[in-house]
């Protein structure tokens, strides 16, 4: 190691080593004072963890849950990168001056960005099989209350039961769709990511069987399952199972009849919203 080596070739020696940091008392009140709000800190994050988000997130109509992530993702990020600036100009383009401060940029750039790992094993809501169960075992108690577990578990199987059922109806129709796509018969807007239809389209699709395939999705399908868990059958079987299987018939005679015709005619009320290409005849 030279101590010559002003052109930055031996990058050691352009460490500045005039900050003490060793022998110097560490336990001090600053840190006693940071330490506690830390372990305040922590035992919220863990009773969080134990918890599902609603409680602890204060989330609403009004204010989504997504306010608050802007916290950890941008600011924890944005102070955490700082540090890599501050690294580029010292040690890629080999500037002095930044030496000074690269001890604390990295330590700082350090603790900020670790922060921001941490918290997001705390601010995304649980997706798994056991939160979900957590959720259905809290159900069960309150209809408990007045019901046997039995009869209370029973009308919940019929509403996943529904769901099971009706989502089968939907993947033949979606099927169905596809399929038309894939020959050639129906054209695929071109802004769809993948082969299958997409639902979001909403009335903007372009013909009447993929309007169909939409009413079908998002008006019959959640009539079912939900007047199903409302104890309404009533309502789930007129306004939604039986709706679906009409949905279901008049996209399969649709689809028949393009395959006799072999194309269907896009109509293409609203072109901008789906860049529908035209029929090929
Ligand atoms: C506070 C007491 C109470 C709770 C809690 C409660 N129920 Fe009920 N439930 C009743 C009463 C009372 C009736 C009968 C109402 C009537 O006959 O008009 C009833 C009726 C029903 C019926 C209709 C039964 C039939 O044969 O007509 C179903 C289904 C049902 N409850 C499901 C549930 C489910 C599922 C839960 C939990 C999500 C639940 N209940 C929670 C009191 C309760």
């Amino acid at each position: 190691m030279s101590a010559h080596d002003t052109a930055g070739s031996n990058l050691v020696n352009h460490w500045p080593c005039g900050v003490p940091v060793y022998r110097e008392p560490v336990i001090e009140t600053p840190l006693l004072f940071f330490a506690a709000w830390a372990a305040i800190g922590m035992t919220l994050a863990l009773a969080r963890r134990l918890s599902p988000v609603g409680p602890f997130s204060g989330m609403n109509d009004t204010y989504a849950w997504g306010i608050w992530k802007t916290f950890n993702v941008m600011t924890l990020t944005a102070l955490g990168s700082g540090p890599l600036a501050i690294g580029m100009a010292a040690w890629v383009f080999n500037r002095r001056e930044p030496h000074v401060v690269m001890r604390t940029a990295l330590l700082s750039g350090f603790l900020f960005y670790a922060t921001g790992l941490v918290a997001l094993g705390f601010d995304v809501g649980p997706l798994d099989q056991a939160s979900w169960q957590a959720q259905r075992d809290k159900m069960l108690k309150t209809c408990n209350q007045c019901h046997s577990s039995n009869f209370a578990a029973q009308q919940l199987q019929y509403g996943d039961d529904m769901i099971r059922n009706a989502d089968h109806l939907m993947a033949e129709a979606i099927r169905t769709v596809a399929d038309l796509y894939k020959s050639g018969i129906l054209p695929k807007p071109k802004n769809y990511a993948y082969p299958f239809p997409d639902l979001l389209t909403f009335h903007d699709a372009p013909t009447v069987i993929e309007q169909k395939l939409f009413v079908m999705y998002l008006e019959h399908r959640m009539r079912t399952f939900q007047g199903t868990f409302h104890s309404s059958p009533d309502y789930a079987l007129w306004y939604g199972w039986s709706e679906m299987q009409r949905d279901l018939t008049e996209i399969q005679q649709l689809a028949a009849e393009a395959r006799r015709a072999g194309h269907v005619a896009a109509v293409n009320v609203n072109p901008v919203a789906t860049q529908a290409s035209p029929p090929n005849k």
